[in-house]
């Protein structure tokens, strides 16, 4: 069986972040993300990947190549302009031959039992097959309402408030039969959730879901993509553990002062020096090559490769992207960070920040 990762969108809601790191590349736990959701589909024996992507494209071909250092052959397409979900399957239709085949939505992590969901599909006779997963608000996704025996029955995409009926979303991974690609346009924006499934449903063909309650998030938006990052840490998805009790993990060559106080859960990369009386509370992520200066102080944040923290300065709920300089004594609360920042000493930004790329911020 073949799969086709969505890899597309322009990350909009998850800014200054996308703005030159494609969304599918962001570390999660020191790990570009779209390289879990690769392992897994590789790890239930599928051999092929197309990966679709719409803009962005270098860095993804640049680490993944042709996929054999991670046991799977990857094709690439490359759309001159988006075309939508829809339409950037069918750009792939060449890659995908007369089988069923999987689409995932590249911005999901999930524990999804994809092996269960397959068996479904095809014991059921089923066009299509949706995963479902329940969520707290359901505003901002495709709702899908079903039958007892799991058809579908409607489909109602980001409804307003008032026409909520349902918690259960379209989780983002679909199994197709190759007819699907028929009433698709080639060329042409098109959207699976919009112009695909509600005609396929009115004309009766069998669509139907796979309700699931494992774990599953998207990094719609740096809130998002911090908390699946502190879950991850915690235990909650099976595609990440410490393998240890002391719930810290220290890559190759990383140095650490023998002062440096650990009080929950931290994952610390290769190359990365962690200077005297550094203090990590909360779950801590630091990229590869970081420097953490003596005395500075980090609680329940993420920091990129590349970055250097000076001594002596708070980080605390914070994302800091990749080659930042963050001056001496400078406190950071709730802030966002991209790339190539630089901060001077003792500056205190304000709280809930985000600060885009490439930027100098002098002491205030
Ligand atoms: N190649 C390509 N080209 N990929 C695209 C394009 C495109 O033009 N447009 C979107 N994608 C990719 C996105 O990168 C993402 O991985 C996936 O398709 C879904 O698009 P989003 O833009 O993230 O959609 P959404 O999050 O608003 O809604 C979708 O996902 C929800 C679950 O997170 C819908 O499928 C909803 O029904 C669903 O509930
Ligand atoms: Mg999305």
């Amino acid at each position: 069986m073949k799969a086709v990762i969505l890899v597309g969108g322009l990350g909009t809601r998850l800014r200054p972040l996308s703005i030159n790191t494609p969304k599918s590349m962001m570390p999660v736990v020191n790990i570009p993300f779209i390289e879990y959701v690769i392992r897994r589909l590789q790890g239930i024996g599928i051999k092929e990947i197309i990966l679709a992507i719409s803009h962005l494209a270098e860095p993804i071909k640049k680490y993944f190549g042709d996929g054999s250092r991670f046991g799977i052959c990857i094709n690439y397409t490359v759309e001159e302009t988006a075309l939508g979900t829809a339409g950037a399957v069918k750009n792939a239709e060449q890659y995908l031959g007369y089988e069923s085949f999987v689409i995932l939505n590249g911005d999901i992590f999930t524990d999804l039992d994809l092996s269960t969901m397959v068996s479904m599909h095809i014991q059921r006779r089923a066009k299509i097959t949706i995963a479902l997963t329940p969520v707290v608000d359901p505003i901002h996704y495709g709702l899908i309402e079903t039958d007892i025996k799991d058809r579908v029955m409607r489909f109602l995409e980001k409804p307003s408030r008032e026409q909520i009926t349902t918690n259960m979303i379209n989780a983002g991974t679909y199994i197709m039969e190759p007819e699907v690609l028929n009433s698709i346009p080639k060329q042409k924006m098109f959207s699976f959730e919009r112009e695909v499934f509600p005609p396929l449903l009115q004309k009766g063909e069998p669509i139907y879901a796979f309700p699931s309650s494992s774990y599953w998030m998207d990094i719609g938006t740096p809130q998002k993509y911090h908390q699946l990052n502190r879950d991850l840490l915690n235990g909650q998805s099976n595609q990440f553990s410490f393998n240890n009790d002391s719930h810290i993990l220290i890559g190759k060559n990383a140095t650490l002062h023998n002062t440096v106080e650990i009080t929950d859960s931290a994952v610390i990369g290769n190359n990365c020096s962690i200077g005297q009386n550094v203090k990590l509370n909360g779950a801590v992520i630091i990229g590869a090559n970081s420097i953490i200066g003596a005395g500075a102080k980090i609680e329940d944040s993420i920091i990129w490769r590349n970055t250097n923290i000076a001594s002596e300065a708070t980080i605390r709920h914070s994302i800091i992207a990749n080659n930042c300089y963050i001056g001496k004594r400078s406190s950071i609360l709730r802030t966002v960070i991209s790339n190539n920042v630089s901060i001077s000493a003792g500056r205190r930004l304000k709280p809930d920040s985000s600060i885009w790329p490439d930027t100098y911020l002098d002491k205030n």
